[in-house]
Parts: structure tokens; C-alpha cells; sequence
């Protein structure tokens, strides 16, 4: 079991279904009428991605990115390689770019100004979570569930070296390292 691995947990299950319900009906409110495409960045972000888009109540497309960043598995080094492109053309689309957490921002940041270079009607961030105090460059968050301190967390899409990400809640992680 992973009872010793959970120092303590900060967002429970109940919290992240009530708040991403509320997330998903802003976005249908802000978008009516508009046929937005939501992109994610696998792994992470899906948990959220999937919630979220059935809270949502008007017609959408999503679709996936792949990332890597070079670095430790706990620090992002800031060098991010596109390892799989979009599928879809949004070209004049409004584009919800979601993510699991944004911790320095480099990794949006560098989403941001690669899908810019498509002309895309609008794009706007949604992200589950943040933590303001590690960050490196300003990003843009349109939507956000919850903020973290600055500790390294895991469960609802988030990994620790590829696991714990099913965990249905998130929590402070002990590596005991
Ligand atoms: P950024 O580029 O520093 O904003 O990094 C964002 C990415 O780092 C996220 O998509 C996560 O994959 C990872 N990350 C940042 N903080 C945590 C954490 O506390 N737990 C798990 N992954 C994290
Ligand atoms: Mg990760």
C-alpha cells in the first residue's frame, strides 16, 4: 500500500469534483456558441481533460500534445522538446490549453508561444492546479482549480517517476529520500 508514501493530503476527492463542475460550467458560459478545441498534454493533464470536458455542456474537439523536458524528474529544466504534435489544424479555433500543474511556467510558456504561431482565434490556459511561488516566467491562467504550496504533490494526473497518478485525490509525497 502507499499509506507511507502520502504525507498529507490537500485536495480531496469531493473538492476536485465540486471544483472542476464549477470549472466546466464557466467554460461553457464563456464559450457558448464558439466550438472550442481543448488540448491537453499527456500524461498529466488527461485525468483533468476528461473530467472537465464532460462537465462542460456545448460542443468542443479535444486533442493531445506530448512533451518532454530534459532535466530531473522533479524540476522541469526548461528545455521542452514537442515529442507529438496536435492532430487538429486551429487555425482561427478558440484553443483551451489544459494542464495538470504549473509549476516555473516554462512548460506553458512554451506551448503558448508554439500553438501562437498558428493563428488561432484565441488561446487561453486551464490549469487544475498552480504554484505561484516557483515561478520562473509569468504565464496567462485564465481558468485554475486550486493553488499548492510549494511542495511536490501527486495524484490526479500527477506522477511521481510514472506513478500515483490514479490516485482519485492529490497529496504532499514522501520520497523518503
Ligand atoms: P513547469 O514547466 O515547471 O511549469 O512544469 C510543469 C510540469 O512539471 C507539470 O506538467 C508536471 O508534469 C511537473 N510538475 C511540477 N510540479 C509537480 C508536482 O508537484 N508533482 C508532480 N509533477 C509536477
Ligand atoms: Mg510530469
Amino acid at each position: 500500500m502507499y499509506e507511507d508514501k502520502i504525507e498529507k493530503i490537500l485536495i480531496t476527492k469531493e473538492m476536485i469534483q465540486q471544483r472542476v463542475k464549477e470549472m466546466g460550467e464557466e467554460i461553457s458560459a464563456d464559450y457558448a456558441g464558439k466550438d472550442p478545441i481543448v488540448v491537453s498534454i499527456l500524461k498529466g493533464g488527461v485525468y483533468f481533460l476528461i473530467d472537465l470536458t464532460r462537465a462542460m455542456t456545448l460542443p468542443h474537439m479535444i486533442d493531445f500534445m506530448v512533451v518532454s523536458s530534459y532535466g530531473d524528474s522533479q524540476e522541469t529544466s526548461g528545455i521542452v522538446r514537442l515529442v507529438k504534435d496536435l492532430k487538429e489544424d486551429i487555425r482561427h479555433r478558440h484553443v483551451i490549453l489544459i494542464e495538470d500543474i504549473i509549476d516555473t511556467g516554462l512548460t506553458v510558456d512554451y506551448l503558448l508561444k508554439n500553438l501562437k504561431t498558428r493563428q488561432p482565434a484565441s488561446v487561453e490556459v486551464c490549469s487544475f492546479l498552480s504554484k505561484p511561488s516557483r515561478r520562473k516566467v509569468e504565464v496567462p491562467v485564465k481558468y485554475l482549480g486550486y493553488e499548492v504550496p510549494d511542495q511536490f504533490v501527486v495524484g490526479y494526473g500527477l506522477d511521481y517517476q510514472q506513478r500515483y497518478r490514479h490516485l482519485p485525490f492529490v497529496c504532499v509525497f514522501k520520497s523518503n529520500e
